[in-house]
């Protein structure tokens, strides 16, 4: 019997990272007699804030400059104000995976603070130029090489590394969309952030929340509310940002859940028992969809290289089972000819 764990629920935990944070901030938040020791010392004047760079669920990020060493960082503010007067669990996953994910493709947690009386946290990440959605969409102002086949490549693989690595140690991003993908222009290296909504995947009874990843980006064994889902959602979501890359826009957009499932059957096709076994179990009201058949791909995105359409497409399979892997996506045929400074940059 499947034990429905849902995220929200008091007895949740998130396995044995909330220790890491545990063990500072709650303390620091929740106890009074630990906090003069946590507060020492001055811990934002040393920080001058230059400008706003994002907004998003869970924080605010600046543009700061590290006052004693010059360093521009980024600083993510959190407030941990909730109801349970309890640290939230974003700023606990994204703590405690940021720490122990270690990879030139996931962004890189200089220091954690708390300011003390305001109950706001401070994540201290390494500052990169812009994220991924504004470098699609404003290619002019960031100079960005986005059209580029070759950076599209490029990007695509340092994703997939970053992913692999985080599936090899059985962690799942769960929101893996242009604006989380931050991007060093000089360089074109591409990194992994935001991490509020990871989570290590544990014992495979458990059902996971299916409320997660955004909506253009969510796999259908999401949007069919399946607790059971497990890496291949990521995989879905890099499909999603290639096919993007591709058009300059997301190509799954929808107004709803249910619009949203619709634009992928038209797309792909509604799946059927024989081209996804247990579907029906999935979707109990998957005959209400029109009964679409799969379009040809290559009308939809502009010629480029056919290998790059197959990827997309295993990338992009309905079936999660069938799916292709990070792994498997890193030795496909579409990287053959991929600038070999990356593969070396990245080891
Ligand atoms: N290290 C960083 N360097 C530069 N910009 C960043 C950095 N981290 C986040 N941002 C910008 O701030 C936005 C929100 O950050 P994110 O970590 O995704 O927060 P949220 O959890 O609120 O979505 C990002 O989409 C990006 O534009
Ligand atoms: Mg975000």
């Amino acid at each position: 019997m499947l034990r429905n764990l849902q995220e929200h629920d008091s007895n949740y935990s998130d396995s044995l990272f909330v220790r890491i944070i545990a063990c500072e901030l709650c303390c620091s938040t929740c106890n009074p007699r630990r906090k003069k020791n946590i507060n020492e010392g001055k811990p934002f004047e040393d920080m001058e804030f230059l400008e706003k760079l994002g907004e998003g669920g869970f924080g605010t990020v600046f543009r700061c400059c590290d006052v004693e060493t010059k360093q521009i960082v980024a600083v993510k503010q959190i407030s941990i104000l909730d109801t349970y007067n309890a640290v939230p669990g974003s700023i606990i996953r994204e703590v405690s995976f940021l720490r122990e994910l270690n990879h030139p493709n996931i962004v890189r947690l200089l220091k954690v603070r708390y300011k003390k009386g305001t109950r706001l946290v401070h994540l201290v990440l390494e500052y990169l130029d812009c994220d991924l959605h504004d470098y699609i969409i404003d290619a002019e102002r960031f100079n960005s090489s986005i059209n580029n086949p070759m950076t599209k490549k490029s990007f695509l693989y340092q994703i997939l590394s970053a992913v692999e690595y985080c599936h090899s140690r059985k962690i799942i991003h769960r929101d893996l969309k242009p604006s989380n993908l931050l991007i060093d222009h000089s360089k074109e290296i591409i990194k992994l952030a935001d991490f509020g909504l990871a989570r290590e995947l544990g014992d495979p009874d458990v059902l996971y929340s299916p409320k997660v990843a955004t909506r253009f980006y969510r796999a259908p064994e999401l949007l069919f509310e399946c607790g059971q889902y497990s890496t291949p959602i990521d995989i879905w979501s890099v499909g999603c940002i290639f096919g993007e890359m591709v058009l300059g826009l997301p190509i799954l957009r929808a107004i709803d859940c249910k619009d949203e499932l619709e634009t992928i059957f038209r797309m792909f096709g509604t799946p059927t028992e024989e081209t996804w076994p247990g579907v029906t179990t999935l979707c109990a009201n998957l005959q209400t969809y029109p009964k679409f058949r799969p379009m040809d791909l290559s009308s939809i995105f502009p010629p480029f290289d056919p290998t790059g359409l197959n990827l997309l497409m295993r990338m992009l399979c309905l079936d999660p089972n069938k799916r292709i892997s990070a792994e498997a996506a890193l030795r496909h045929a579409y990287f053959d000819d991929l600038d070999p400074v990356y593969p070396i940059l990245l080891s």
